[in-house]
């Protein structure tokens, strides 16, 4: 069977930091979750990637191996790249930014910033943070909009050393993400997550606009980098009408090229 031809995507944005074999496979998971692309289907080759994406063929295999390391697709020797049957939706949890989720529902997301300061962190962030004694903490104090509608607050607290003039070139309203890209060169690409369910506190409740005890999802996060060093630390509190926590849960395959 020859390839399918790579379907309609989106050109890929120059310059806005996000490496570019990043944003292809994105593109290319995009496709897979709407099964445009779907299971067994064969993949585009290298080149045909590179060419839709005017990118280089190095490149374009860096996408495509990211997609094999998150189990979404594999390859057969001599047969090309195929879209995984049974790992497509396991693996598709993805350590994204709140605009990048806003984005891929379709909304547009939005942020009111309550504070942005450098301080001495809580004993639970530095201990989450790995901190040295006397390390300080970039704490951002956020909430969350979804179209101008309130989804949830957010409070993040990263290393001061790693990003020191947060203070000066964040932006308000833009994607922390983004900054920490763009800025930094940092990209948090792994993620431990909780969930509990909570009351809205008078404050969640006033900067919410819910009645105060309302349900509300708690989440706390850290973040590492490619090294496996924390560089965030998160609690969120994002509203129980408004949000859905989705688990795609798989029976693990320990080889899928092995089928
Ligand atoms: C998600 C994560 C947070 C992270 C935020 C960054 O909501 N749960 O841990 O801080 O995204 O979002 P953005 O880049 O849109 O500022």
């Amino acid at each position: 069977m020859s390839p399918l031809p790579l379907p309609h995507v989106s050109p890929l944005e120059r310059g806005n930091g996000i490496p570019l074999y990043l944003q292809i496979q994105r593109r290319l998971i995009e496709q897979i979750r709407s099964r445009t692309l779907k299971s067994s289907d064969p993949m585009p080759s290298v080149d045909e990637i590179a060419a839709r994406f005017g990118v280089s063929p190095m490149t374009a295999r860096q996408a495509v191996k990211s997609l094999c390391d998150m189990g979404l697709v594999y390859s057969r020797q001599g047969k090309g790249t195929f879209v995984s049957r049974t790992k497509v939706e396991k693996d598709f949890r993805q350590v994204l930014s709140f605009t990048d989720e806003m984005k891929m529902r379709g909304n547009a997301p939005g942020s009111r910033v309550l504070s942005l300061r450098r301080q001495t962190p809580a004993a639970e962030v530095r201990k989450a943070l790995e901190l040295r004694a006397g390390e300080k903490v970039f704490r951002l104090h956020r909430v969350r909009y979804a179209d101008g509608r309130e989804m949830g607050i957010e409070c993040s607290n990263l290393p001061a050393r790693l990003c020191p003039d947060l203070l000066s070139v964040f932006e308000p309203g833009s994607s922390l993400y983004q900054t920490l890209i763009e800025r930094y060169g940092i990209q948090l690409v792994t993620a431990t997550e909780t969930v509990e369910v909570g009351r809205a506190t008078a404050e969640d409740a006033r900067l919410l606009r819910i009645g105060r005890n309302s349900p509300v999802f708690l989440l706390t996060r850290t973040s590492f980098l490619e090294d496996g060093k924390p560089a965030e630390y998160v609690k969120s509190t994002y509203r129980g009408d408004r949000y859905k926590i989705i688990n795609r849960l798989g029976r693990f395959k320990p080889s899928i090229a092995a089928e």
